[in-house]
């Protein structure tokens, strides 16, 4: 790795807490500065085990920050020289964007401006940030490419998203910061997300309770494995570009009514579906077109729909005891 200390945002966060494991695991002489503010958008008991595992690692240094006070940024981050950013840290969800939109503008636009100011204030030359597939919004045209129009987000999580990639060009073409944006396509696995679906399928199903099928279950997801998308992202780190945005997908998307039948045969329990209309917000396919990635990433994910599945479910069992009280 040509980077010696990264601060990754969001590091108790799911994707970002498996991208640090990763790197800890697997390069010796590479320091960790993470930061999260640990909220409560979902339960943050999750957030300090994550936390806990990296702490374990002497190279991890966490600072609990919150990236929307630019100056406690600026106060505990100036000395640590600091050579790359990742910034993973959101506030995420479509749904809760109708809710709430006032803590997406505060974690996703003041607080993605605060990580870029704080990358030209202090020289910082590489910056690579999530961006999400919700910026494809209600596109027809699949699979979901790199150079299709974005200019339609249909929540405003999308909105903030796409607003971010923009900034991200400003800043490069300003201060020629290198500046790498991530398309994530619904990122699933160990350690996940509870306020997803499939986490809140696993639990319900396991509880024996129904679960609300949207769309009368007339949707696809490209749903990626955590560890096809931390290669990525590890990959992203280590070329060089100047401004680019990757799709980071499976480029195979799976019914959600497949999806169901594959969750309740490894968790060994059926569920009964509530089939209800769309919600608000939601797009009915996601599908990445993945060209770009492999040519200039060489991403290749690698682990199917059963295969991440039957993995996350062998986890959620061995686990249940606490999970199911999240
Ligand atoms: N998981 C997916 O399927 C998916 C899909 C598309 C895009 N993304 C994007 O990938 C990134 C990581 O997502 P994730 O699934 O790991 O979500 P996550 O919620 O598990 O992780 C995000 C972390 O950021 C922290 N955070 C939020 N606001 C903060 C603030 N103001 N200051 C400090 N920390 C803050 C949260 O506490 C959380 O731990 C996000 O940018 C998300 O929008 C995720």
């Amino acid at each position: 790795m040509k980077y010696k200390r990264i601060l990754v945002t969001g590091s108790a966060g799911f994707i970002g807490f498996h991208l640090c494991r990763r790197i800890l695991e697997r390069y010796s002489d590479v320091e960790i500065i993470g930061i999260d503010n640990m909220n409560k958008y979902y339960n943050p008991v999750l957030k300090e085990m994550r936390n806990n595992i990296l702490k374990k690692h002497e190279n991890y240094t966490f600072l609990k920050l919150d990236f929307s006070h630019y100056d406690r940024l600026v106060e505990n981050l100036k000395d640590r020289d600091i050579d790359l950013i990742v910034h993973l840290g959101a506030q995420p969800g479509v749904r809760y964007s109708l809710k709430d939109p006032w803590a997406y503008e505060r974690s996703n636009l003041l607080g993605t401006l605060n990580i870029f100011e704080f990358a030209r204030r202090f020289n910082i030359d590489k910056v690579v940030y999530a961006s999400s597939s919700s910026v494809y919004g209600g596109n027809k045209k699949i699979p979901f490419s790199e150079d299709d129009r974005t200019d339609y987000p249909i929540s405003l999580y999308a909105a903030t998203k796409k607003a971010n990639e923009l900034m991200a060009y400003t800043y490069h073409h300003l201060y020629g910061i290198e500046m790498v944006g991530l398309r994530f396509f619904t990122v699933y696995g160990e350690w996940g997300r509870p306020d997803m679906a499939y986490f809140k399928f696993a639990k319900s199903i396991l509880l024996g309770k129904p679960i609300d099928v949207y769309n009368y279950g007339k949707m696809e997801r490209d749903f990626t494995y955590i560890s096809d998308v931390v290669d990525g992202i590890v990959s992203s780190m280590e070329r060089s570009f100047n401004y680019e945005i990757f799709n980071l997908g499976n480029s195979k998307p799976v019914k959600l009514m497949y999806f169901i039948e594959l969750l309740e045969r490894y968790l060994g329990k059926t569920v009964k579906k509530n089939l209800l209309p769309m919600q608000e917000g939601e797009v009915v396919v996601t599908y990445a077109d993945l060209r770009k990635s492999r040519e200039l990433l060489d991403y290749n994910p690698k682990v199917s729909i059963e295969e991440g599945l039957r993995r996350f479910c062998n986890w959620f069992l061995e686990n249940k005891e606490w999970i199911l009280k999240l």
